[in-house]
């Protein structure tokens, strides 16, 4: 089916597995064991002989048709679905990193995400070393001969910098590393990091690809070769994507192409005119000329995705942080509230909540200062979106 149908049909179409009763949409099959016929078709199904569904912690059918319409959508050999997206990461460095090894990571990821490589794997002998998302030499200088991963996220939570997939790719083969890209800004609608040279693909689904705010759940994703070890861990330690949530993502899934599009007008729309406001210091959106890389952003990128970050100049008086509070406070429509990929815009404040974990020397290390705004822009009008921005106009 990947290579007869356009995307767009395959995220409607692909991974759905019907049954007798004939339905139309995707079942949900809300349990978690399944019957064998008889003792010697449970040792077979438990012995891997025979294939089937065995119990919920590792084989689900509406998980396998969401980890299959993913896999087609990413152009990926298999997916392993998880509970949410941190565990995602987990489940690929616990499958493919040994104690002792390291991992290059840029300094742009998700607050979370330095938590649990500096905090918590570091405790059971990962080493990690960050560096510029920008920057391939540094990539190049970080390596030591117990590389195992290099780690992006691109474009970055939340300065949206942009990093060179390809260039990454190719200096981690050559030291016999895999690439890991978390591609949930964008999602395989506006962005396919595998074509790009990716080894693995990293989704928050709690993201765009549930759309509504909703469900968390996550996805790892890439060759089988590389996704045996991520799913080993996964049938074990039992970080699994609940089927309930599973039905919820197919669903998502079905109107991915249509929603990003038009997150990412709206965005764009609201950029420029962010731009154009004096108290705007600067912005950062990908699909803006201003942006440092914008050029290599519309080659790997169909748009400059939903994400709109932004630096508020303070009155005098003001501390960059009381400016920055007095916008978000100020407005009525778009919610306050860390998530992103939501129908409804979302304000957030990284500097005090999704990177407030993560030290205050490695924040100004990665470029989050204390004016700066991140707004996860939703299918609202985008002039309403304007007018609760109504402080920067003052
Ligand atoms: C880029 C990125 N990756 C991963 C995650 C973690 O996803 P989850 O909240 O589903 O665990 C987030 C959450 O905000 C994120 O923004």
């Amino acid at each position: 089916m990947t290579k007869q149908y356009h995307p767009e049909t395959l995220s409607v179409r692909a991974g759905n597995e019907m049954t007798e009763f004939g339905e139309n949409s995707e079942a949900l099959f809300l349990n978690s064991s399944f019957r064998f016929n008889s003792a010697a078709q449970a040792a077979a199904r438990f012995g891997g002989t025979e294939p089937g569904n065995i119990y919920s912690r590792f084989t689900n059918p509406t998980v396998t048709m969401f980890q299959n319409k993913l896999a087609a959508l990413e152009g990926a050999e298999q997916c392993v679905a998880t509970s949410s997206g941190m565990s995602a990461i987990l489940a690929c460095v616990m499958g493919l990193c040994n104690a002792g090894d390291h991992i290059v990571a840029s300094r742009s990821i998700f607050g979370t995400s330095v938590q649990l490589f500096s905090n918590i794997m570091a405790r059971w002998g990962l080493q990690v070393t960050y560096v510029s998302l920008t920057n391939p030499a540094e990539w190049q200088a970080a390596v030591t001969p117990k590389t195992k991963l290099f780690f992006v996220e691109t474009p970055s939570n939340p300065m949206t910098e942009v990093g060179d997939i390809r260039a990454l790719a190719d200096i981690a083969h050559q030291s016999g590393a895999y690439l890991v890209v978390d591609n949930c800004f964008c999602t395989p609608a506006v962005q396919r990091p595998l074509e790009l040279g990716a080894d693995i693909i990293i989704h928050s689904a709690t993201k765009y690809i549930d759309g509504q705010g909703r469900c968390l759940g996550g996805a790892v994703l890439g060759s089988k070769t590389l996704m045996e070890p991520v799913y080993g861990f996964l049938r074990t330690a039992g970080v699994t994507m609940s089927a309930f949530n599973a039905w919820v993502f197919l669903k998502g899934l079905e109107t991915l192409f249509i929603r990003m599009e038009a997150h990412a007008k709206n965005a764009l729309e609201l950029a420029t005119w962010l731009e154009a406001q004096p108290q705007v210091a600067r912005v950062y959106y990908p699909a803006l000329k201003s942006h440092p890389q914008h050029a290599l952003a519309m080659q790997q990128q169909s748009n400059g995705g939903g994400i709109v970050s932004f630096e508020v100049r303070p009155k005098a008086g003001q501390t960059a942080q009381e400016a920055a509070w007095a916008l978000i406070d100020a407005t009525k429509l778009i919610s306050i509230t860390a998530n992103l990929g939501d129908a409804k815009s979302t304000i957030t404040h990284p500097a005090t909540t999704t990177h407030s974990r993560v030290s205050a020397e490695a924040r100004a290390a990665a470029g989050i200062q204390d004016g700066l705004v991140r707004i996860a822009v939703g299918l609202e009008h985008v002039e309403d979106l304007k007018a609760d921005l109504f402080l920067l106009t003052k």
